[in-house]
């Protein structure tokens, strides 16, 4: 017999718990640096740039808000700063091991995401979400995701802030991954694999191809669908849009004063793994937006799987988000919405599309990408892990492989940061052949 869990007591108010100084205060805005300004998301029907009142049904006015600002910072509230102190700062460690291990004259940093409570980057915008809604008076968020990272966040931000939350999970991960699920389902969430009976949607994917593997894109359109249909739930979305990469601009405006602390200058190269684009924005943009401002030249690399590689073989043009088009329009390196890509076990980057504000960025020729093979991705996480302890998540092993490519090839002395965006301890069996 399970025994019923008592309800906890959640406020939105401070608990007034001392903050340190080291935990941003701001988020930090790339719009208000780019040279040219992002083409608009557009609505679906009409085709003009979408209006708050078009997003309303779907995401609460502070985030819609977030989504079109040019302020170069946003201020955190501070019932999210002290749930944020929880975890933050992350560290950005020196990667000496994995250093000597390659026999490179190169310094690597990695900046770990893995110490949130979820284990990945996530937590960032689910907390800031969450808040939000949780204040407008939203008593449930519908979410998608894939790996399951995504959605063990938006369930763990639920339970602190105290909102229900109903997940659709990508069906090769929901079947795969069945830990994730139960951390979900810890926190409170609810989890359905994706596609699902229970939606228009769902319904209509399942009726025309019954054995599919699901999609970021299919779970999107439900979890869009569901929170339609509810006037108290809203949606809530793990990547892509503006005011997610904003949430997690945290990351790399940490990793611009701790990077200060032990070395001069401005890094070489940073790397990120990009499935929707948000650890990778979030790490990077406060550095971008150091080069456009300072004139620094750090380059910046998105590391994509070569089985889903929207930057680099994708078209950069309006597509929308999720399969059945409930989105609005993005101006993004996309493969196309019905695109559904291989089931690799990077489940988070088995996205179609791209954040619009990265693909802008790689458009203007300010960021750089590489595909990364799904192989040559774990062998260089079993070299991470083996090197310096921490098992990487699926995702982040791509931009641990192209660091270590590059790190490899390195005749200077020249520094390397890593975005480490989660660890993998839940995601294991996806180890299996490569160890
Ligand atoms: C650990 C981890 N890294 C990266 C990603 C990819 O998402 P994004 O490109 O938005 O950071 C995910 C998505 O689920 C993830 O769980």
């Amino acid at each position: 017999m399970t025994m019923p869990v008592p309800p906890v007591q959640r406020s939105l108010e401070p608990l007034g718990t001392a903050v340190p100084s080291t935990v941003p205060s701001h988020w930090y805005n790339l719009a208000a640096d780019l040279p040219e300004p992002m083409p608009p998301h557009l609505h679906p029907g009409t085709r003009e740039p979408v209006g708050p009142d078009d997003l309303a049904p779907l995401f609460p006015q502070a985030l819609i808000a977030q989504e079109v600002t040019a302020e170069r910072y946003v201020e955190i509230p501070q019932t999210i700063r002290e749930i944020y102190a929880m975890w933050r700062p992350s560290p950005l460690v020196r990667a000496e091991r994995l250093e000597r291990a390659l026999g490179t004259p190169a310094r690597i940093y990695y900046k770990y995401e893995g110490v949130s409570p979820a284990g990945s980057h996530k937590p960032n915008t689910a907390i800031a979400q969450a808040y939000y809604n949780a204040i407008e008076g939203t008593t449930t968020l519908t979410t998608e995701t894939g790996a399951g990272q995504w959605g063990a966040s938006l369930s763990l931000a639920g339970a602190l802030l105290g909102l229900d939350v109903e997940v659709w999970q990508v069906r090769a991960s929901y079947d795969s991954k069945p830990y994730r699920r139960l951390q979900m389902q810890v926190y409170g969430g609810i989890c359905h694999s994706s596609p699902s009976d229970l939606t228009e949607a769902g319904r209509a994917i399942l009726a025309s191809d019954p054995d599919t593997t699901g999609s970021l894109g299919m779970a999107i359109s439900e979890a869009v669908e569901a929170a339609a249909k509810n006037p108290k739930a809203h949606y809530s979305l793990g990547s892509v849009l503006n005011h997610v990469l904003l949430h997690q601009s945290v990351i790399g405006q940490e990793a611009l004063v701790q990077f200060a602390e032990v070395e001069s200058g401005a890094p070489d190269v940073i790397f990120g793994c990009a499935g929707g684009g948000s650890n990778l924005a979030g790490l990077t943009f406060p550095f971008l937006g150091q080069n456009l401002r300072e004139g620094t030249s750090t380059r910046l690399v998105a590391c994509e799987p070569a089985a889903c590689p929207s930057l680099t073989q994708g078209e950069y043009r309006y597509d929308h988000g999720d399969v059945a088009g409930l989105t609005p329009l993005m101006k993004m390196h996309t493969l196309g919405k019905d695109f559904v890509p291989p089931a690799i076990h990077a489940g988070g980057l088995r996205y179609h599309g791209m954040a619009p504000m990265v693909s802008h960025a790689v458009n203007l020729g300010l960021m750089e990408a590489v595909a990364v093979e799904q192989t040559d991705a774990f062998r260089a996480g079993v070299e991470f892990a083996r090197a310096e302890g921490i098992i990487p998540a699926p995702e982040s092993t791509h931009a641990v492989a192209a660091a270590i490519a590059h790190a490899r090839a390195a005749t200077t002395d020249e520094v390397i940061v890593l975005g480490l965006s989660g660890n993998g301890v839940l995601d294991l069996p996806a180890y299996d052949e490569y160890v």
